[in-house]
């Protein structure tokens, strides 16, 4: 870990509950992705972390957005293309994002509802279909958003769409394959290229002249510290077809080495035969751990001030890292040995910028608010 970082850590002032945000690790990692997809268009998925969507959009093609708000966000930011997704576009957004005329706005259509309010609303804009291909092809993601969930029109319902679509004077050109989260496997992701290319070819058939394949985010970056290999992706990934213009919406690969959360120890006990550290802050300013239901890694940041007049209460071997609010589920890490960890040191857990503040229940309890900091280096 950055020696920079540690010290930043250890200055913020405190009791600490905050994110680090560091954009340059963001930008070391698309310009790794835009090694390894030269041709291809790269959208940031900014719900993985709305923060960094500044830093993203000028290091990618456009973001990938899920509401109204993002929308606004993203054009802010200055994205020059924009791809909607989400399964629940009101009729209302979707003439909102009509009245934009933005030549960058591209929808990904979800479903028939959808279609109907952009046949309504007379949409002229890029307009994919998402697809749900069935079960994903990958054992390492960590969600699957293709099979028994509710995203996209199953391959039965596409065919059936996309002439729906076509017959009412929508200009479908392509389809989006949105289909897993953190994908861990090279093999299976160039493998869900590949069947995202021929069931889009195979949906496009002769009725539609396909110019357009997205094939979602899901390049895999565990908070608990693997990462998919990008120079095996590329080696194994198949080649463009002609014409056709293929893209991704990565989130989690992009954000996830950018963010660092930094919690204060605030007290020490022991309950019922564990040691426990009670930190500032907790799962609703950070919730994957509690989401997923695992131990968030951390380093330990000693901090030296003291200035109680009483002495300091320190603890070594295995610790419950927890947070501050009324729920046991408040956990952090369940159980991680230390050396040494005092009252007023300080946990950094690094690789934790995706999904990690932008899922979080910060209102619960009304506690402050984390803090934010972004640094340069
Ligand atoms: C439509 C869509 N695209 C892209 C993403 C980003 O996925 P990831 O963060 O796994 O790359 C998501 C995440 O839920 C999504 O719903």
């Amino acid at each position: 870990m950055h020696r920079e970082l540690i010290e930043f850590a250890a200055g913020v002032p405190g009791p600490a509950s905050a994110w680090i945000w560091r954009p340059a690790a963001l930008r070391e990692r698309a310009a790794a992705l835009r090694r390894v997809l030269p041709s291809w268009t790269i959208l940031y998925a900014q719900k993985a972390n709305k923060a960094l969507s500044d830093a993203a959009v000028d290091v990618v093609d456009g973001i990938e957005c899920a509401s109204r708000e993002e929308v606004v966000r993203a054009l802010a930011v200055g994205a020059r293309r924009v791809a909607v997704a989400g399964p629940v576009k009101s009729p209302g957004f979707l003439r909102w994002l009509q009245g934009l005329d933005h030549p960058g706005i591209r929808l990904h259509a979800e479903g028939w509802e959808e279609l109907r309010a952009l046949a309504d609303t007379g949409w002229t804009g890029p307009l994919a279909l998402r697809v749900n291909a069935g079960e994903a092809l990958s054992a390492t993601a960590t969600h699957h958003m293709q099979g028994a969930v509710p995203f996209g029109f199953s391959l039965e319902e596409a065919g059936r769409a996309l002439r729906w679509a076509l017959g009412n004077g929508l200009e479908v050109d392509g389809f989006a394959h949105h289909a897993m989260s953190n994908c861990l496997d090279a093999a299976e992701y160039a493998e869900h290229v590949d069947r995202a290319l021929r069931v889009s070819a195979d949906l496009a058939g002769d009725v539609v002249d396909l110019g357009y394949v997205n094939v979602g985010g899901g390049l895999g970056a565990d908070p608990r510290g693997e990462t998919i290999d990008l120079e095996r992706l590329g080696a194994l990934l198949p080649a463009p077809p002609a014409g056709v213009e293929l893209a991704c919406e990565p989130g989690r690969f992009l954000a996830a080495p950018a963010g660092y959360y930094l919690t204060e120890v605030v007290d020490l006990k022991r309950n019922g035969g564990v040691d426990f550290a009670v930190v500032r802050g907790g799962t609703h300013h950070f919730r994957l751990p509690a989401a997923w239901g695992y131990g968030h890694p951390f380093t330990v940041v000693p901090v030296e001030r003291w200035d109680r007049p009483w002495a300091r209460r320190e603890v070594s071997g295995t610790v419950r890292v927890c947070g501050e609010l009324c729920t046991p589920r408040d956990v952090l890490h369940p159980g991680r040995a230390v050396e040494s960890l005092r009252v007023g040191d300080r946990l950094l857990m690094g690789d934790a910028g995706a999904y990690g503040l932008d899922i979080s229940h910060t209102g619960f309890l009304s506690n402050r608010p984390p803090e934010t900091y972004t640094v340069s280096w």
